[in-house]
C-alpha cells in the first residue's frame, strides 16, 4: 500500500493555482491507489520557527546525550521527518515568490535537512539518507521562465529544489510548471488556462 505525502505552500488557498493542481494530482493518485494512504501537510497552516543556535546545537548533540529541552526543540523536525520517511511518494505545490520558493517551504526545508537523519557526510562526501522516494513538484509562476529565454536565469525555484532534494537523496524528481498565471489577473479564463495543466498532472499521477 503506497503512501503519498502531499505538501502545499501557497497562501492563496481558493485562488491558488498550485493548490488546485496538487488537488487534481492527489485525486487522480487516490483513484489509482484506492488502498493508498495520504499524509497532508499544509505549510501555510503550520507554524515553523526559523533556525536558532539552540536548534542547531540540539541537532548536533548525539541523540542519547540530548536534554529534555533539546528533544523538545527537535520535536517538530522529528514530526516532519517522520512524514517524509513514511511516504513513498511526494507531491509539492510550490508558488514562485520573489523568484524562489515561498518562505514557509524554506522553513520546512530547514527543519527536514538534518544531519544524521536526512543527510550525512561520509569521508567528507555528502550522502543523502532519504532514498527510494519519488517527488513531483507542481510549480506556479506569475511570469514565464522558459529555458533559453532571458528570464530563465531568474528562476531559482526548480534549480534550488532539484539541488536540495538531490542532496537529501531524492533524485527521482519531476517538475511540472504552470507558467504565466498573471494572465488570470488580466481576464484570462481560469478553467481554460488550467485545463492543459490539470491534464498534465493527472497523466503524471497515473504514470508514477
Ligand atoms: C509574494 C509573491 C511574490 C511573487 N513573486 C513572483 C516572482 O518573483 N515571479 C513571478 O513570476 N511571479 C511571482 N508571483 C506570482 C506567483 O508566482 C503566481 O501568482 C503563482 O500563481 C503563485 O502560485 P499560487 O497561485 O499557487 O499561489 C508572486 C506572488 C506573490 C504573492
Amino acid at each position: 500500500m503506497p503512501t503519498l505525502l502531499h505538501i502545499d505552500s501557497s497562501p492563496l488557498y481558493g485562488a491558488s493555482v498550485s493548490r488546485q493542481l496538487t488537488r487534481a494530482f492527489v485525486d487522480q493518485w487516490q483513484a489509482a491507489h484506492p488502498d493508498g494512504t495520504i499524509i497532508y501537510r499544509d505549510l501555510t497552516a503550520t507554524t515553523i520557527p526559523p533556525i536558532t543556535a539552540e536548534l542547531v546545537g540540539a541537532a548536533y548533540t548525539p541523540e542519547a546525550a540530548r536534554t529534555p529541552e533539546q528533544k523538545h526543540l527537535l520535536a517538530l523536525s522529528d514530526t516532519l521527518l517522520a512524514e517524509l520517511e513514511q511516504a513513498d511518494e511526494y507531491v509539492f505545490g510550490v508558488p514562485m515568490h520573489n523568484f524562489s520558493v515561498p518562505s514557509v517551504l524554506k522553513l520546512w526545508i530547514d527543519q527536514i535537512a538534518r544531519v544524521g537523519k536526512s543527510f550525512a557526510y561520509v569521508d567528507g562526501v555528502p550522502k543523502g539518507l532519504i532514498t527510494g522516494k519519488k517527488a513531483t513538484f507542481i510549480i506556479a509562476t506569475g511570469g514565464r521562465y522558459d529555458a533559453q529565454t532571458q528570464m530563465a536565469s531568474f528562476n531559482f525555484v526548480e534549480p534550488y529544489l532539484r539541488s536540495v532534494f538531490a542532496f537529501l537523496g531524492v533524485t527521482d524528481t519531476t517538475f511540472l510548471t504552470a507558467g504565466g498565471t498573471a494572465a488570470l489577473n488580466q481576464g484570462q479564463d481560469r478553467d481554460a488556462f488550467l485545463a492543459p495543466h490539470i491534464q498534465t498532472v493527472q497523466t503524471h499521477a497515473l504514470a508514477i
